[in-house]
């Protein structure tokens, strides 16, 4: 395939930015988004220009480090998955792709397609730990009665893998279907419950703090979201947060 490429370059914070145009030839189907993206920075380094600056780690859909908005949508067109599963083959030969970094005030751009994500690690850190007794006499994990149901829903909120693409898919920037499933995850569970109160109204503050934008019901943050977390978590988060305050 040979493809155009619209792409966000910004040399840093302060610089105002602005999209470049550039061509790509003999991209196969079966290569991945971030691949496609290595030959173009190959090109780019051959021909002593700067290499687009974008973020990946783990490339297999767990880390999260990849977030690029495709074609304005934050993990381009394909659904449930991180930038780094999207395969060429979802494109057209001769397409025009728009790459843009995730757009949020709270995710101040660091360089081209590289947000600054520490308003996630930081809301992550208001919310604490967990109580444990590990003073010789433990409990048995195994020995605490969990229902599957609560189990299952706890499992489901933490496979939230903190990539950021529902703030940047909301219109709102609103944090709020990440900090419900790290709120949720704990809050389901037994061993979560002993700091349930501190945890949720630290974490509201903190997502507050921040600067994301409030949740308007509309529901594009569970349609982007690569590990399918469900807006149902919102409102447990709702609840618990209610719950805590008053
Ligand atoms: S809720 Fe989904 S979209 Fe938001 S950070 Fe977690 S995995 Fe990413
Ligand atoms: S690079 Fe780790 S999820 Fe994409």
């Amino acid at each position: 395939m040979n493809l155009t490429l619209k792409i966000w370059r910004q040399k840093g914070p302060e610089d105002k930015g602005g999209m470049v145009t550039y061509k790509v030839t003999d991209i196969s189907e079966h290569m991945s988004f971030l691949e496609m993206m290595d030959v173009l920075n190959e090109s780019l380094v051959a021909k002593d220009e700067e290499p687009v600056a974008f973020d990946h780690d783990c490339r297999e859909g767990i880390c999260g480090m990849c977030s690029l908005h495709i074609n304005g949508e934050s993990h381009g067109p394909d659904k449930g998955i991180t930038t780094c599963q999207l395969h060429m083959r979802m494109f057209k030969d001769g397409e025009t792709i728009t790459i843009e970094p995730w757009r949020a005030n709270a995710f101040p751009v660091i360089k081209d397609l590289i947000v600054d994500r520490m308003a996630f690690e930081r809301i992550q850190q208001a919310g604490g730990f967990i109580s444990v007794n590990t003073s010789g006499n433990t409990q048995d994990a195994n020995a605490i009665p969990i229902s599957k149901h609560s189990a299952d829903l706890s499992m489901d909120a933490a496979s939230c893998i903190g990539c950021g693409a529902c703030v940047a898919t909301c219109k709102n920037s609103s944090a709020m279907l990440f900090v419900a499933a790290k709120v949720s995850q704990f809050a389901l569970l037994p061993q979560g419950k002993i700091e349930a109160a501190d945890r949720v109204k630290n974490m509201v503050t903190q997502m507050d703090l921040e600067g994301f934008g409030n949740c308007t019901n509309t529901g594009a943050c569970e349609v982007e979201c690569p590990k399918g977390i469900s807006i149902e978590n919102i409102a447990r988060m709702n609840r618990e947060y209610l719950r805590a305050t008053l």
